[in-house]
């Protein structure tokens, strides 16, 4: 893991977004893994700037989203789908049918569940996956466990994932209890991996990353695997 300590939120948006753009420049019809979250949003607003003015084309880029509640309807405020929109889809000239998010709609969890790992296995897994991190260590819903799925799977959220999520709903009972996620597997076959840590919430999951072990109970922390994962943190992740 290659660590790079910026001081702001915005610090940190920004050097995301410079090696999204490095990535789409060299790469136009490059595949990113996107994630939702308040953290990559900054990302986002920066990707979002650069397409406007003329200089970041995503006429080619494809994407795949980490995860989706399940269920849901796609148009429901509160999708990931809805949330890819307004942050990002709406205002950049990526073409929709080539933006892919767990079908929250689908008639069966496990058919969707294994429609999409076989998607992401055609177009060969992203060339970059985009990852914010849960207070509790979760990566998309890979919540902590004495086993981890290795692929796309439903999982039951835990509780400390809907009462961080509850602020997005109109009551905690709202948010729903079960997601359908890629697994730490299909995270790990990205090409590369560019993890965001920000805020004092963040900072005891950071000490985590900086430590050399790795558990199950920490599914942030089996990315130390992969040959090829840059973690931008800020200062109130550092300093807490
Ligand atoms: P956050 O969520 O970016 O809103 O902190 C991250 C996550 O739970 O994966």
């Amino acid at each position: 893991m290659k660590f790079i300590c910026c001081n702001t939120y915005d610090a940190l948006s920004e050097q995301a977004a410079e090696i999204l753009k490095g990535l789409i420049r060299e790469k136009p019809n490059a595949i990113l893994g996107l994630a939702t979250g308040s953290t990559p949003v900054g990302t986002y607003r920066a990707l979002i700037r650069a397409n406007r003015a003329g200089e970041l084309d995503f006429s080619a880029v494809r994407s795949f989203n980490l995860d989706e509640y399940f269920p849901i309807s796609q148009n429901d405020a509160q999708s990931y789908y809805t949330f890819m929109r307004q942050n990002l889809f709406d205002h950049v000239n990526i073409r929709l049918e080539n933006t892919k998010i767990p079908n929250g709609e689908a008639k069966s969890a496990e058919a969707e569940c294994a429609l999409y790992e076989a998607s992401l296995a055609e177009a060969g897994y992203p060339d970059l996956q985009i990852l914010g991190i849960g207070e509790n260590g979760h990566i998309g819903f890979n919540e902590p466990s004495d086993r981890l799925s290795e692929s796309t799977h439903t999982v039951d959220l835990a509780e400390s994932t809907i009462a961080a999520n509850a602020r997005f709903f109109d009551s905690q009972d709202d948010v729903p209890r079960r997601a359908i996620t890629m697994g730490m597997g299909s995270i790990l076959k990205s090409k590369k991996i560019l993890l965001l840590v920000s805020g004092k919430k963040k900072h005891g999951v950071l000490n985590a990353l900086f430590d050399a072990s790795i558990t199950t109970h920490i599914p942030a922390t089996l990315l130390k695997l992969h040959p090829d994962v840059t973690v931008l943190y800020d200062l109130d992740a550092k300093n807490g």
